[in-house]
């Protein structure tokens, strides 16, 4: 019977360029949804942007732009690549949307006549010089745990201590700089708490993975506390009914977003809502995410919507973390690649390829060795199954016109065989298998090789009675061919348009009972080029360690001797501690930051440093560097540089910025 099935993936932020990180979780969902529409089931598809809160605010300031400009430019970006990977949303929407905010305020509405919302006051970091309240990542100071400088507010990146942002030495605001004062504000709780019977057995009941459901219990013993879901102007975000200057925090209003995103594909294809979201619903819904935001997901969300009265999620998937080369994911080690970046070298096939051969239904890590990826693309990709194409398709051309042979002769039982597999490697699908699905594709592939290699097609070819075999040989190659296409359809769909175009026919599941017989096919023309070892090498850029002054000449990476200098010479040069009081990117420089620096005098210094590739802005607001302040003030094409901050840079690659310890203030003499 064919199923009704809603299928999510994480709606991303709207603050930054998709990366290969983001990529497994779209690739993995998408192949899932494809395999289902194969199988024909009615299966939508539905993301967005998740749109609000303070880092998009903030991003959006820095730029200077409207949140909404910055939104609706990061939508178009993503929505570009998303369509280049080949991922098919139905819809791809976004949480500041109409939708958004009548079903966000329509479900707070319910929880609160229900009596799920408790209001109280709370304290909380305020920055006086930006006029916001500060999220603890917007805090930084010293550890309170080792000493480590310039930490952030929730969590020691040095020592890996986790502490409240009250328990920081010297806190200090990321956003301006100020020393952040505390400030009572009232604020709006979600009492989780009332749904905690529920939720306990919910989360054992098929729902998740086993070692998540597990992972779920530890917060069980701690007890469910009450979830703070209010946020005081100015954020950009959802007003709270009835409750002037205040706004749903931004988890609020993203998980809605699922729903916002299904109203207005109901509204713009005639369907039902309900059929999807209402207490009733005839689809399944399932939700695929990362293993960190699995709180979000299988705890708040479905109290959130029991509380609200809608239907409950049938699956929640979540999957592992990407490491590249065996590491996390890196800027200073080049392995932060952005989808972009990609498409620039290589087709989005081959990732989606290899995305599929590595996973599986647990939420395991998996690692991108671009050795591996370079292996599985060109050898068993092209090398097996896109060639198997090119092995048979000359002679159909040369000898039968194009036209294949109307029967399978001798050989048909291959094709019953091999094709016969598929349902097990359905099931794969199904279960979120891809590995096992992609091991026994390729499979199917070796014996359809095997078989060539023993038929020998070329030698078939100069014998002029063994047409009809030649013609037969080829005929089961290419049905193998369309086999295996078929069943990659979901993992490369881009391979498969192209393989219909080839073979003239759909690629249809279905279908695969009867061999194609008697049926005309298009000249073969490369559905695949191999990958070139230049295009994967160059995925990984490592931000040339560049000084942190552009105007410096030397490259840090390549060692230099420099010559004795006398300890006069080296005091001739005023070295300071500065504070960065903001750094902004400059338009139309590709490396460079602005940074206005505070050394104790006056006003502040400007500064361009090539530093933009090693870090993002708003993270060096607020912390202490040290700066050349006697270099002369140099012209360059976007204002006039006044110094130097310091850096190093490893003969690695990677750039960081010198910080001093703890105690040291702007102005600050270093010698
Ligand atoms: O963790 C994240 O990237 C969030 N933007 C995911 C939101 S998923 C859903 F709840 F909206
Ligand atoms: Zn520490």
């Amino acid at each position: 019977m064919k199923r009704k099935i809603l299928v999510t993936s994480a709606l991303p932020y709207a603050n930054g360029p998709l990366h290969l990180g983001h990529l497994v979780e779209y690739t993995q969902t998408d192949i899932w949804v494809r395999y289902q529409r194969l199988r024909g089931n009615d299966c939508i598809y539905v993301c967005a942007d998740d749109a609000h809160g303070t880092p998009i605010m903030l991003r959006a300031q820095s730029e200077g732009i409207t949140p909404e400009e910055l939104v609706s430019r990061m939508h178009g970006e993503h929505l570009r690549d998303f369509t280049a990977f080949g991922i098919s949303f139905d819809v791809y929407h976004s949480t500041h949307s109409p939708e958004n905010f009548t079903i966000s305020q329509e479900i707070y509405r319910r929880l609160r006549n229900r009596e799920h919302i408790a209001v109280r006051e709370i304290e909380q970091a305020y920055d006086p010089v930006a006029g916001i309240f500060l999220p603890d990542r917007f805090i930084r100071g010293t550890c309170p745990s080792c000493g480590a400088p310039d930490q952030y507010g929730d969590n020691c990146e040095a020592c890996g201590a986790t502490y409240s942002p009250t328990d920081l030495l010297n806190p200090v605001s990321a956003v301006s700089g100020a020393v952040p004062e505390r400030r009572p504000a009232e604020h709006y709780f979600f009492r989780l708490s009332d749904f905690g019977e529920f939720l306990k057995q919910w989360i054992h009941n098929g729902v998740l993975q086993p070692e998540m459901a597990n992972k779920l219990d530890e917060w069980f013993q701690t007890g469910l506390s009450d979830w703070d879901i209010s946020r005081d102007a100015p954020y950009f975000g959802i007003p709270i009914p009835d409750a002037p200057g205040k706004y749903f925090y931004v988890w609020l209003d993203a998980l809605p977003g699922y729903m916002a995103a299904t109203r207005n594909w109901c509204d713009t294809h005639g369907a039902n809502f309900d059929d999807y979201w209402g207490p009733d619903a005839s689809a399944d819904v399932y939700h695929f995410i990362g293993k960190d935001i699995i709180y979000f997901h299988a705890l708040f969300w479905p109290a959130m919507l029991k509380g609200a009265g809608f239907r409950l999620p049938t699956g929640i998937f979540a999957h592992g973390f990407m490491t590249v080369n065996g590491s996390k994911m890196s800027k200073s080690r080049g392995t932060s690649i952005t989808a972009a970046q990609y498409l620039q070298q290589l087709e989005p096939e081959f990732l989606r390829y290899y995305f599929a051969s590595k996973l599986n239904s647990r939420v395991e890590d998996i690692d991108l060795s671009l050795e591996d990826f370079f292996q599985k693309g060109n050898g068993d990709l092209v090398g097996k199954i896109v060639n198997l194409a090119a092995r048979a398709a000359g002679f159909i051309h040369k000898h039968f016109a194009g036209q294949l042979a109307p029967s399978l002769g001798e050989d048909a039982g291959l094709y019953e065989k091999l094709s016969e597999r598929r349902e097990e490697i359905g099931t794969a699908f199904e279960s979120r298998e891809y590995g096992r699905a992609i091991r026994e594709i390729l499979n199917i592939a070796d014996q359809a090789n095997a078989y060539v290699d023993a038929r020998a097609p070329w030698l078939l070819a100069k014998d002029a009675d063994q047409r009809t075999t030649l013609h037969q040989v080829c005929t089961v190659t290419l049905n193998c061919f369309r086999l295996l296409a078929t069943l990659l359809s979901p993992v490369v769909p881009r391979l498969a348009e192209r393989s219909m175009a080839f073979l003239q026919c759909t690629l249809d599941w279905d279908a695969l009972e009867t061999p194609l017989l008697g049926h005309a096919i298009q000249v073969y023309d490369h559905l695949l080029q191999r990958m070139e070892k230049a295009g994967v090498e160059t995925l990984i850029q490592i931000p040339a360690a560049i000084p942190a002054d552009t105007m410096a000449g030397k490259k840090a990476s390549e060692p230099t001797v420099a010559p004795d200098i006398s300890i006069g010479e080296f005091s001739r040069v005023d070295l300071r501690i500065a504070r960065i009081l903001s750094a902004e990117a400059v338009e139309g420089a590709e490396k460079l930051l602005r940074l206005q620096l505070d050394i104790g005098e006056s006003r502040p210094r400007i500064v361009f440093a090539g530093i933009k590739n090693a870090y993002t802005p708003e993270n060096l607001a607020g912390r202490l560097t040290v700066m050349v302040a006697n270099l002369s003030p140099r012209k360059m094409r976007f204002g006039i540089s006044e110094g130097m901050v310091l850096a190093a840079g490893g003969a690695e690659g990677g750039l960081f910025l010198l910080s001093p310890d703890s105690g040291a203030e702007p102005g600050m003499k270093v010698g």
